[in-house]
Parts: structure tokens; C-alpha cells; sequence
């Protein structure tokens, strides 16, 4: 693991940087927000819950008070600086949603330095959403395609007027679940077979998987963006087990196994957000040798698997994407 102390921290009065996160109130994505905002970030959390991501705020607000009384006081007065924290609404079960949180935060701000794609569901049984995807495919895959192609134009332009600062970037987080599909890949599985405790793994898995060909696309059609995809560890404490271990009498018994599972192979939330933090602020990862990569926990660099990497997959990953978005009227910027 590397230490997150390391990383550069900047003083936001005089270079305001400015990150986009989904899914920032819960799980490895709180403390990736926690040390954004050590590291002097506005950072924008993203979320379908106003309430929710508020109480975050606060206890955020909380802990970096308490991490800051660790400083010298040359460290807290002249060195490190906080950054600030705002909610964001959006629901990515909608696209709808996620278009007007891409209106409201153009217009909050005319710059974004970093976005994260964080929020994910996992392991859910098969469900459309009104805009006629699976939940996991959306919320996993669709949804933070539509946010980043939205927000593109904001990252190029950022690029365009702060040529000498690190380029914008774009995370993704993915998963070693992406193994799961195998040797089989089509994005027009559904995958909507029985048993969901089967087949929802396999959905759960082409959602990750076109979220790593969504970067490597990105990364070869953006240059100036660096865009990397990330699988933050086995991190069992987390809300994405939720529907699992919420299940009546048989949740115990699932709470149990990933109790078990964690212990042997798991990390902390914070260790998972480790390899995220390295993505955002790591200033020696460069578009021209890191553009398209994958991280694995505490930030190392990794292969995914081998239709992951296919850049014909890939490709008609994208086409297919933008093929579906046509047909419901939604356009990308070229
Ligand atoms: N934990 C692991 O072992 C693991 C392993 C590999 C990859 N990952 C990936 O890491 C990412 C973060 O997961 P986590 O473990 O930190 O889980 P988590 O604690 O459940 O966090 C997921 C976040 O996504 C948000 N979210 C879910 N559905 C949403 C929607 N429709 N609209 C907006 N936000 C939504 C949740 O918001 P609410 O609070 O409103 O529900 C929550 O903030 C996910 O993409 C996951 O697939 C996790």
C-alpha cells in the first residue's frame, strides 16, 4: 500500500481543482472523498439521496478535523489545506436523472479536474428501469457512460485552459468480478435466467467488464483525459452486499460467509479506497504511458482479463452503447 500523505496537497484559494464523485456517501467511496478533501479538493458527491450524503458531509467534516489535529502545526497552517464538499443530485436508475445532474453542474462550475465513477450495485435480481436497461447494467455500466459523455466536453475544455496542471481524469471502478464472464462476452445478454444467485453475478460481471472497455475506448479517443478503470480489493463492510445479507432468516448466513471471506482475503474500506486515491492524485501516472489501465487493490497496476483487454470488444462495447442510448433518444458529444 502506498501512503495517501504522499500525494501532492494543494491550496484551493490559489488552484481550485475541482472532482466529481458518485456514490461518495457510503463504502470506499466516503474515503476516497475523505482524502480529496485533505488533499484540498472541492469535491462534489454525487447521490440519490440528499439526506443521506449531507450526513456524510458531516461526519467527513468530522474525521478530517480529527486527522488534522494528527499535523504539526506547520502542516495545518502553511502546508495542508481543506478543500470543500457539496451534494450533487442524481439517480443513475435514471437517465433522465443523470442528464439533469450534468445540466445543474455545468452550472455550478466551468472546470472539472477529476470524475469519478464509484456508485455500482451489485448482485441484484433482474429488474428494468424506466429507461428499459437491467439496474445493474445501468447503474453500473450505462449510467456512468451517459455522466462521463456528458461531462467530456467540461474535462477537454478544462485540459484546453490548464495545459500545464495534471490532465482531467476519469476513474472508473470496476471489479475482479469482471472475470466472471469467462470466455462468453455480448452485450445483448440479459443474462435473466434462474437462479438469480447464478445469474446475477454474470450481469454484475458484464457491467464491469464494459466499464474497463469504456476507459480503454475513452482513453484511445481522448488523449488529453487520462482514464483508468480500478478494482478497489474485497472490501466486505460495504452497503454492495446489502441486499444479501438483508434477506430474511438466510441473510445471517450470507452476512456470516462474506464475514469469513473478508477476513481471509478482505481489506478495510479505507485500504479499497487506497488504489482510487492513487488514480485521482498520483501526479507520476501520465496520459501518454497510462491512458486505458487497470488498478487493482492498493493501486497496482494490473491485466484485466483478456476480453477486457480486447480492443476489438471494446469497440463494439461502445457502438452498441451508443446504439442503445440512440434508440432512447439520447445523443453523445462527438
Ligand atoms: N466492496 C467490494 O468488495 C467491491 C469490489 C469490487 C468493486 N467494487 C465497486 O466499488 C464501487 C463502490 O462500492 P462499495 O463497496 O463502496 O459499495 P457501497 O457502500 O454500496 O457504495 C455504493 C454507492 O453507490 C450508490 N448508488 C447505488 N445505486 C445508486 C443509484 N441508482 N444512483 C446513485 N447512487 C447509487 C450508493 O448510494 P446509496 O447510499 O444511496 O445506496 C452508494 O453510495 C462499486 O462500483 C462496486 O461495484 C466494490
Amino acid at each position: 500500500m502506498f501512503a495517501t500523505d504522499s500525494l501532492p496537497y494543494l491550496n484551493p484559494n490559489q488552484d481550485r481543482r475541482v472532482a466529481l464523485i458518485t456514490g461518495g456517501n457510503s463504502g470506499v467511496g466516503y474515503y476516497t472523498v475523505l482524502h480529496l478533501y485533505l488533499h484540498g479538493y472541492i469535491v462534489y458527491i454525487a447521490g440519490r439521496s440528499r439526506s443521506r450524503v449531507l450526513k456524510s458531509i458531516r461526519e467527513l467534516k468530522q474525521d478530517a478535523t480529527a486527522i488534522r489535529s494528527t499535523y504539526t502545526s506547520q502542516q495545518s497552517s502553511s502546508e495542508r489545506f481543506l478543500g470543500d464538499l457539496f451534494y450533487l443530485e442524481i439517480d443513475l436508475s435514471s437517465l433522465a436523472s443523470v442528464i439533469a445532474a450534468v445540466e445543474n453542474f455545468k452550472q455550478l462550475e466551468s472546470n472539472l479536474n477529476i470524475l469519478i465513477n464509484n456508485a455500482g450495485a451489485m448482485a441484484l435480481p433482474y429488474a428494468l428501469t424506466q429507461d428499459g436497461f437491467d439496474i445493474q447494467i445501468q447503474t453500473n455500466f450505462i449510467a456512468p457512460f451517459v455522466l462521463s459523455t456528458k461531462l467530456l466536453p467540461l474535462l477537454e475544455n478544462t485540459a484546453d485552459r490548464f495545459p500545464s496542471i495534471d490532465p482531467p481524469r476519469i476513474i472508473y471502478l470496476s471489479s475482479v468480478g469482471h472475470q466472471l464472464c469467462l470466455r462468453y462476452f455480448n452485450m445483448n445478454s440479459t443474462f435473466n435466467y434462474k437462479p438469480n444467485f447464478v445469474f446475477t453475478w454474470l450481469r454484475y460481471g458484464l457491467a464491469k467488464i464494459a466499464g474497463i472497455h469504456f476507459m480503454k475506448m475513452l482513453a484511445l479517443r481522448n488523449p488529453k483525459i487520462l482514464c483508468m478503470s480500478v478494482h478497489p480489493g474485497f472490501v466486505m463492510n460495504t452497503n454492495l452486499f446489502s441486499y444479501w445479507t438483508r434477506l430474511p432468516i438466510i441473510g445471517i448466513m450470507f452476512w456470516c460467509l462474506f464475514q469469513i471471506f473478508g477476513y481471509f482475503f478482505g481489506v478495510s474500506n479505507e485500504e479499497g479506497a487506497n488504489a482510487i486515491i492513487k488514480c485521482s492524485l498520483d501526479p507520476t501516472l501520465t496520459v501518454e504511458k497510462d491512458n486505458g489501465k487497470y488498478f487493482a487493490t492498493g493501486g497496482k497496476e494490473s491485466e484485466p482479463s483478456k476480453i477486457a483487454q480486447n480492443m476489438d470488444f471494446a469497440a463494439r462495447t461502445w457502438i452498441w452503447t451508443i446504439h442503445q442510448l440512440s434508440e432512447r433518444g439520447i445523443s453523445i458529444p462527438s
